[in-house]
């Protein structure tokens, strides 16, 4: 693990990753269940997708779904699809249906029997070569993310999504960049091959 890596782990690890004002608010998941029935057109009632370029709501940790609301809404991350969505909703709406997500059960796919071991061995071992860090270091062995410190489960996510992700965290410009100052999966997304990202994202598909 190279320096740099080490000491945003040891930052993320002891802060987590900051709220601001707004995302603090406490949710209510019954009163969320009603307000999210939009989202489900696209996310599925319970936050289960069938879409794999949707990503599934369920079981995500409820402070890391408040911040990506918030970063939504505001523009900080862009998701054309829910253009003009989340106008009309207050912070604690946002909270109410993040808490309601959050309560739900996520479901898990399977992953290619081809990729399991290059995906495998990436998501628990890194590359040392490269100065990868292992995703397990804040992703959890299984998947499922730190939900205290705001690092998203993401064990049984559509395999479509995280390499879209993965991809955008890369991207010079007009990708994702919502990561906060440290710019953790930016820097390490940048580490990754598309071979990398094909075979950790179809790993993570069946990880539970
Ligand atoms: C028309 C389809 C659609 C609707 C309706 C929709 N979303 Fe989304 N949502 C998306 C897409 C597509 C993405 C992923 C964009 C990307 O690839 O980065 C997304 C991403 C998200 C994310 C980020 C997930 C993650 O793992 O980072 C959250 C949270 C979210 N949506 C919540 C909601 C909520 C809450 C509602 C209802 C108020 C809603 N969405 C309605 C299409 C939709
Ligand atoms: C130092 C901690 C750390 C490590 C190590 C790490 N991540 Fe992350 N990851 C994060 C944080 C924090 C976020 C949320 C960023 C945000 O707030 O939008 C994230 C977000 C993601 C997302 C987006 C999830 C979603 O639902 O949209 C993917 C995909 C991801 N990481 C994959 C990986 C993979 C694959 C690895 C290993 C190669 C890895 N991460 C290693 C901290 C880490």
């Amino acid at each position: 693990m190279n320096k740099l890596i080490v000491s945003l782990l040891l930052t993320l690890g002891i802060t987590g990753i900051a709220n601001a004002a707004g995302e603090n608010v406490k949710g209510d998941a019954a009163a969320g269940q009603a307000k999210a029935a939009v989202c489900g057109a696209c996310h599925g009632p319970d936050g289960n997708s069938m879409a794999p370029n949707f990503p599934k709501l369920a079981g995500q940790g409820e402070k890391y779904l408040t911040k990506q609301l918030h970063d939504i809404k505001s523009g900080k991350r862009t998701v054309l699809e829910m253009t003009g969505l989340l106008t009309n909703l207050s912070d604690q709406d946002m909270a109410d249906i993040s808490a309601y997500f959050a309560s739900q059960k996520g479901s898990v796919g399977a992953a290619d029997p081809k990729l399991v071991a290059r995906g495998e061995a990436l998501f628990r071992g890194g590359n040392l070569e490269k100065g990868l860090p292992a995703c397990t270091g804040c992703h959890s062995p299984n998947g499922a993310g730190n939900a205290a410190a705001g690092f998203p489960h993401m064990g049984g996510q559509h395999a479509a999504y995280i390499a879209k992700q993965l991809t955008d965290f890369r991207k010079e410009e007009g990708g994702r960049t919502n990561d906060g100052d440290l710019k953790t999966m930016q820097t390490i997304a940048k580490k990754l091959s598309d071979e990398d990202i094909a075979a950790v994202s179809s790993y993570i598909q069946g990880l539970h």
